[in-house]
């Protein structure tokens, strides 16, 4: 990796700091000054600033229990986004694994590693999320069957890929879904003539939303959890 790189991932500095700290010949390698930010870090090498020892940081697994009225957006628009929640170093380089609706809450996960990521959120790999969702009207007794073989969404050519449904009540049911279409749980219960109420992500994968979180707030994985995600 590029020094001036290794640099801005392993501490807060921006990329044209990293830049001027090496101009200014704060870098070491083995009490040897290295000036070029192009230099090529290898894998073992130890890196000081300052005469301090710097390491590059891990790659970060954040879930957060969105609130309403919060956005999956890097950039606030109307509403705030629900980066505004998360203190952390170096924000700009997370992003969300599977994005919900202003008005939906529960489950979000946050990272910087992109092949993560990409388990999550790619269609081909099917990965489920489970979603609590409240009703304007009574859940039909054959609604069960309708999810398993297939609801078929407005304007979608192909119906959605079978869906798990849990009725918790007449008004309450939890639906595990493999996809991520556009608003695909709202179309969903559209598609069989009901409307949802209330929506929030309870499960990503083998990943649970952690009840100690209260709306807003956020927690680091697990590595057991960082490593559900195959
Ligand atoms: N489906 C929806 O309709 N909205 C969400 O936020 C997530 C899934």
């Amino acid at each position: 990796m590029r020094l001036d790189k290794y640099i801005c991932q392993a501490t807060p500095l921006t990329r044209s700091q990293a830049k001027k700290v090496i101009s200014q010949g704060r870098i070491t390698n083995n009490d040897s000054c290295i000036r070029s930010s192009a230099y090529k870090v290898s894998e073992n090498e130890v890196i000081s600033l300052d005469g301090k020892q710097i390491a590059l940081r891990g790659l970060r697994y954040i879930m957060l229990n969105k609130p309403q009225d919060f956005i999956c957006s890097t950039v606030d628009e109307q509403l705030p986004t629900v980066f505004n929640l998360i203190d952390v170093e170096k924000r700009e380089q997370l992003f969300i694994a599977g994005r919900l609706d202003a008005d939906t809450t529960g489950l979000i996960l946050i990272t910087d590693d992109g092949q993560w990521s990409h388990q999550i959120t790619s269609p081909r790999k099917k990965c489920s999320k489970c979603y609590r969702v409240g009703l304007a009207e009574p859940i039909e007794d054959n609604a069960s069957e309708q999810f398993k073989a297939g609801i078929q969404l407005k304007n979608e050519s192909q119906p959605c890929l079978p869906a798990k449904l849990e009725i918790i009540s007449e008004k309450e049911v939890l639906l595990t879904i493999s996809e991520g279409k556009y608003h695909q749980v709202k179309r969903m219960f559209a598609a069989i003539g009901n409307h949802v109420t209330a929506l929030h992500r309870e499960q990503i994968g083998k990943i649970e939303l952690d009840s100690k979180l209260e709306l807003g707030e956020w927690r680091y994985l697990s590595e057991q959890e960082v490593n559900s995600i195959a």
